[in-house]
C-alpha cells in the first residue's frame, strides 16, 4: 500500500516540474515570436525611407505617343511613371512609393495612387500630395529617341 501511495505521489511531483519547464519554454518562444513579429513590422515600415527602385540602366518604355500631352502614364513593370506637361517635355519618376515600397497602381487626375496605404503623388513633380509617405518620388532622367521613351 505504501508503494502504491508513494508511486502516485512521485508522479504528481515530477509532472508539475516538467510542466513548469515547458510553460517557461513556451513563454520564451512566444516572447521571441512576438519580438520577431515586431521586428518584421518595424523593418517593413522603416524600408519606406530606403531608396525606391530607379533603373540602374536606361530602360525603353515604349512609344512616346503613349504618354498623352497634359497627362501621364504608369509603367508598373518598370516601376516608373512618365508625365508630359507640354508636347515633347517628359518627366519620369520612380513609381515605387517612398512610404513602404509598394508600386503605384493608377493615376487619378494627375495623382499617382499607392494602393497600400493611400499615399498620393503629383506625377509631374513627384511631390507627396497625401501621406503617409513624406518623401517625394525620385526623378529619373528621361529622353525620347526614335519616338521611344527611354528612362534611367
Ligand atoms: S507603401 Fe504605404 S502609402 Fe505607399
Amino acid at each position: 500500500m505504501s508503494a502504491s501511495q508513494s508511486s502516485p505521489g512521485n508522479r504528481r511531483e515530477v509532472p508539475p516540474a516538467r510542466r513548469t519547464v515547458l510553460k517557461g519554454a513556451a513563454a520564451l518562444a512566444g516572447a521571441a515570436g512576438a519580438g520577431l513579429t515586431l521586428a518584421a513590422c518595424s523593418t517593413e515600415t522603416s524600408t519606406g525611407s530606403g531608396a525606391p527602385a530607379v533603373p540602374a540602366e536606361p530602360v525603353e518604355l515604349g512609344a512616346a505617343s503613349e504618354v498623352p500631352v497634359g497627362g501621364a502614364k504608369l509603367f508598373r513593370k518598370s516601376k516608373l511613371v512618365v508625365s508630359c506637361k507640354e508636347a515633347g517635355q517628359y518627366k519620369a519618376f520612380s513609381a515605387q512609393c517612398t512610404h513602404a515600397g509598394c508600386v503605384l497602381d493608377k493615376i487619378v487626375e494627375g495623382e499617382g495612387n499607392c494602393p497600400c496605404h493611400g499615399s498620393r503623388f503629383d506625377v509631374t513633380t513627384g511631390k507627396v500630395l497625401r501621406g503617409p509617405a513624406t518623401d517625394p518620388l525620385p526623378e529619373v532622367p528621361v529622353k525620347v529617341e526614335g519616338g521611344k521613351i527611354i528612362a534611367g
